[in-house]
């Protein structure tokens, strides 16, 4: 994995030749943050993100050497974002999570907290998965939660999270958790607010493919929801693959 400093991204970012150098170098560096956070905060609280991009890493950390040498007890698990469906569906994240990740490690039951989107009140779910947030984290920057590490995947349109453009939830900045919209189905979600990312203390933008080219273009030059991820007292770290990396380049 090579810096990809000439990027115009903000924060650190690393380059893999293939998936495979990618899912081992993200799985390292989760379980360092993991290892750290255990040894200065006594757990860690890491947020994990859904779609189909975090899928290589959740597999390796969850495979030897790490599924033996991660404090897996000492983890707390939260979510960025879920879609209002049944934690069983397929396109559910805590499904994800669980299937690649949480069926294969001992994380206690009682330290993942699933977000329940699905719930007829979503609002109520927000407002409640918020106050878990705030009872189970210490405060960071403006008073928000503070996550150690917070996994965010990036949508073709720039979305993190369930933040996508042109929707209200992107100006929130005076709650935690909101309902929000999607642009494609499930639209109906959960997610947190750039108050909660912003004051993680490491914030890993996980970002695979050709695909995601223009919207990583579309950080540097700040016309997408992803630019505005910025931890106040914080670390950003980028993830890519060469294929996203050299997407990027040509949409430039
Ligand atoms: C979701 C995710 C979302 C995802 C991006 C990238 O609920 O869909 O939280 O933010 O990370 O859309 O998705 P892929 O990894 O599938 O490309």
């Amino acid at each position: 994995m090579r810096d990809g400093g000439d990027t115009g991204l903000p924060g650190v970012v690393r380059i893999a030749s293939t998936l495979q150098e990618w899912a081992g170098e993200t799985a390292s560096w989760l379980a360092r943050c993991a290892e750290e956070s255990r040894v200065e905060h006594g757990y860690f609280g890491v947020a994990l993100t859904g779609g189909s991009t975090p899928a290589p890493l959740y597999e390796r950390i969850a495979a030897p050497p790490y599924r033996h040498s991660v404090g897996w007890l000492d983890w707390m698990v939260y979510f960025g974002d879920e879609r209002a469906v049944p934690p069983d569906d397929p396109q559910s994240n805590y499904r994800l999570a669980y299937d690649h990740l949480l069926s294969r490690v001992p994380v206690p039951e009682e330290r993942v907290h699933r977000m329940e989107a699905e719930r007829p009140d979503r609002e109520r779910a927000a407002d409640e998965y918020a106050s878990i947030l705030a009872d189970t984290l210490a405060r960071g920057p403006g008073g928000a939660p503070r996550l150690h590490c917070m996994l965010l995947g990036l949508g073709e349109n720039g979305h993190i999270a369930s933040l996508f453009p042109g929707t209200p939830s992107l100006d929130v900045i005076d709650r935690w958790v909101v309902p929000s919209v999607a642009d494609y189905e499930p639209r109906d979600r959960l997610t947190v607010t750039f108050p909660v990312i912003n004051a993680s203390e490491w914030v890993a933008m996980l970002v695979t493919g050709a695909a995601k080219g223009p919207a990583l273009r579309g950080v540097v030059d700040g016309r997408v929801p992803a630019a505005r991820v910025r931890p106040v007292d914080g670390t950003l770290m980028w993830f890519l693959d060469e294929a996203a990396a050299t997407a990027m380049r040509a949409a430039g």
